[in-house]
């Protein structure tokens, strides 16, 4: 990992945990404790999935989905479903964590595949929102970080499949 001397943090892990903390005490007070589903969209979600739950104290049930639509840091704007659902989600609470919204392509998508599903009901919880880059109509109903129109890595986020496991979101200051 040479290129991550020229990496500055843009969200520290210490204030993504604070968030997170704050995040996970609204979702839970919001559903009165009563169980979800969370549909964690793979692969950049996972430390944030993770993260969330482990802070809700009610019943979490775990489903994954994988799409793809980049290809380095473009979007082909062309949405695949990768790995689709395993579990029904029916008459369920559930909730689409998601790592950022960037055009909002991917979450649009994903809500109208999902409402095809019956949930009971559906929101969008995201880490980051890139509010500048939208495309389409896109409120997610939880947000970590606004965060300014940089491409960023790390806690989940890659490029190329790199960077995901660093514990901090960072940007490249040369681009
Ligand atoms: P959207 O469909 O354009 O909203 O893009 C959503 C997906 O694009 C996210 O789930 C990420 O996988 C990817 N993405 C968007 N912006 C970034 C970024 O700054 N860094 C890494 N991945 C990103």
């Amino acid at each position: 990992m040479e290129e991550e001397k020229k990496l500055k943090v843009l969200i520290s892990e210490e204030e993504l945990n604070a968030r997170i903390k704050e995040l996970a005490k609204q979702i839970y007070e919001d559903y009165h404790g009563q169980e979800i589903t969370f549909i964690c969209i793979l692969k950049g979600s996972i430390f944030f999935t993770v993260e969330l739950a482990k802070r809700i104290p009610s019943d979490i049930n775990f489903e994954f989905i994988r799409v793809s639509s980049y290809h380095g840091e473009n979007s082909t704007g062309v949405i695949k479903m990768k790995v689709d659902l395993q579990g029904d989600i029916k008459g369920k609470d559930v909730i689409i964590i998601e790592d950022i919204v960037d055009t909002g392509r991917t979450l649009s998508y994903l809500k109208e595949y999902l409402k095809s599903k019956e949930p009971k009901s559906l929101k969008v919880c995201s880490l980051l929102d890139k509010k500048e880059r939208r495309v389409c109509e896109m409120e997610a109903d939880y947000v970590g970080f606004d965060i300014p129109d940089k491409f960023v890595l790390g806690y989940g986020l890659d490029v190329d499949e790199k960077y995901r496991n660093l514990p901090y979101i960072g940007y490249y200051d040369n681009v």
